[in-house]
C-alpha cells in the first residue's frame, strides 16, 4: 500500500485525462484520441495533446484542466505536456478534388468592408500558428491580396501546374498575377467561371490545411462558382456596424445559404476607434455585426477595431498581424482566426460523426 501511494499507473493517468473535456467538441481528450505518447516514469507524467488545429483558442483551458486533473492523483510529481496538431478535413466531399483539407470563403454582400483585410490577416494568423495555409484571391475584378501581402509575381509553371507565390508563410494565387497592372478586367459569366475553376485545378497548391478564398463584393457569378466548384467547409461574413451595411451583408449571407454553404459566423470590422484617452468612439454605430448574427441565427465571431495600422499594413504589404502583433486590431484578427479554425474543427467533427447539432454532443 505504501508503495502504491508513491507510484501512479498509466491507467490512472488515462482515467484522469478522460475527465478533461475538449471545450469546443465537448468530448473528453481520451475519447477524442487526442492524447499521444503517454509515458509515466515514476511520478513524472509526459504526453502530447494532438489538437484539431494549431490555432486552437482554448489550448490554455485544456492544459489547465489536464494539470488539475493530474494534480488530484497521488504520486504525480511532474507533468510535461507537448503540443501537436492534425488539422481535420472537411468531410462534405464534393465532386472535384479538393485543393485543401478545408476551403473557406470570406465574403460580404458589400464592397469595401474589409473582406480582403480579414482574409489576408486570418490567413497569415493561421500560418503563424503553424497551419499550412493558402489564400485564393477570387476577386477577379479588383485583386488586392497581392498588394496586401507585398507580392509582385509572374507565376511559374512546374509539372504542368501554376506555382503559387509565397508571402508571410502563406501560399497565394491571384488573378492579379495573370493580367497587366492597371488593365481593367472585363468578364463574361462563363469566362469568370472558367478562371475560378482553373485556380482550383491548375494551381499547384501544396498540402494545405486551410485555403482561404477572398471573395469579390456582391452576390453574383463568382459566389456561385466558388460555392459550386468546391465543397466549402463554410463562409465567414464580414460587415460594418451600421444598418446599411447589415442589409447587404444579410443578402450575401442568405445567398450562400441558398447554395447550401454553411455560414460559420459574422465578423464586424471597423467596429470602433480607440481614442488617445483610451475611450471608444463608435464611428459607424454599434452592434450591427451582433444584430446580423442574431437575426440570421449564426455565431458572432468577433469585432475588429478601426486602426490606421491596419490600412498601412494593407498598403505596405506587411499585414498588421505581422507588423504590430501586439496591437488591438492584430489581437482581434488573431482571435478571429482562432475562432474560425475552432469552428471549422467543430464543423468537421459534426460531419464526421453525423451530429446534426452541437447540443447533441455529450
Ligand atoms: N479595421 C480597419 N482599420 C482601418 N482600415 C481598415 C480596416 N479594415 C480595412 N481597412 C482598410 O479599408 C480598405 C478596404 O478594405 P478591404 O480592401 O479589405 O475591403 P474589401 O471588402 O475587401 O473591399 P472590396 O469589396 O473592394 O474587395 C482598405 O484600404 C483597408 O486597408
Ligand atoms: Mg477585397
Amino acid at each position: 500500500m505504501a508503495d502504491n501511494a508513491n507510484t501512479v499507473t498509466l491507467e490512472q493517468v488515462r482515467a484522469a485525462l478522460a475527465t478533461v473535456q475538449e471545450p469546443e467538441l465537448r468530448r473528453d481528450l481520451v475519447t477524442l484520441d487526442m492524447i499521444k505518447d503517454l509515458r509515466v516514469d515514476g511520478g513524472q507524467v509526459n504526453f502530447t495533446i494532438v489538437l484539431t488545429t494549431p490555432a486552437c483558442p482554448l489550448k490554455n483551458v485544456m492544459e489547465r484542466d489536464a494539470r488539475s486533473a493530474l494534480a488530484k492523483l497521488a504520486g504525480v510529481s511532474g507533468v510535461e505536456i507537448r503540443w501537436d496538431a492534425r488539422v481535420s478535413g472537411n468531410a462534405r466531399l464534393g465532386q472535384v478534388p479538393m485543393p485543401a483539407r478545408n476551403v473557406l470563403a470570406i465574403a460580404s454582400g458589400k464592397g469595401g468592408v474589409g473582406k480582403s483585410t480579414v482574409a489576408v490577416n486570418v490567413a497569415v494568423g493561421l500560418a503563424r500558428a503553424g497551419a499550412k495555409v493558402g489564400l485564393l484571391d477570387a476577386d477577379i475584378y479588383g485583386p488586392n491580396a497581392p498588394m496586401m501581402l507585398g507580392v509582385s509575381y509572374r507565376p511559374l509553371q512546374a509539372n504542368g501546374k501554376l506555382v503559387p507565390a509565397s508571402a508571410h508563410g502563406v501560399e497565394l494565387f491571384s488573378m492579379g498575377f495573370l493580367v497587366k497592372n492597371e488593365q481593367p478586367i472585363i468578364w463574361r459569366g462563363p469566362m469568370l467561371d472558367k478562371a475560378i475553376r482553373q485556380f482550383l485545378t491548375d494551381v499547384g497548391w501544396g498540402d494545405l490545411d486551410y485555403l482561404i478564398v477572398d471573395m469579390p463584393p456582391g452576390t453574383g457569378d463568382a459566389q456561385l462558382t466558388v460555392s459550386q466548384a468546391m465543397s466549402l467547409v463554410g463562409v465567414v461574413i464580414v460587415t460594418l456596424p451600421q444598418e446599411v451595411s447589415q442589409a447587404d451583408a444579410r443578402r450575401g449571407l442568405e445567398g450562400f445559404r441558398q447554395m447550401q454553404v454553411p455560414v460559420l459566423g459574422v465578423v464586424e470590422n471597423m467596429s470602433y476607434l480607440t481614442m488617445p484617452d483610451g475611450s471608444r468612439l463608435d464611428v459607424f454605430g454599434q452592434g450591427g455585426g451582433r444584430q446580423l448574427a442574431q437575426a440570421a441565427g449564426v455565431p458572432f465571431i468577433g469585432e475588429v477595431p478601426i486602426d490606421p495600422q491596419v490600412r498601412v499594413g494593407g498598403d505596405s504589404g506587411v499585414p498588421v498581424v505581422v507588423s504590430h502583433p501586439e496591437s488591438a486590431p492584430a489581437r482581434a484578427l488573431v482571435a478571429v482566426a482562432q475562432d474560425i479554425a475552432a469552428k471549422v474543427s467543430v464543423a468537421n467533427f459534426m460531419n464526421q460523426n453525423n451530429v446534426i447539432s452541437i447540443t447533441e454532443i455529450g
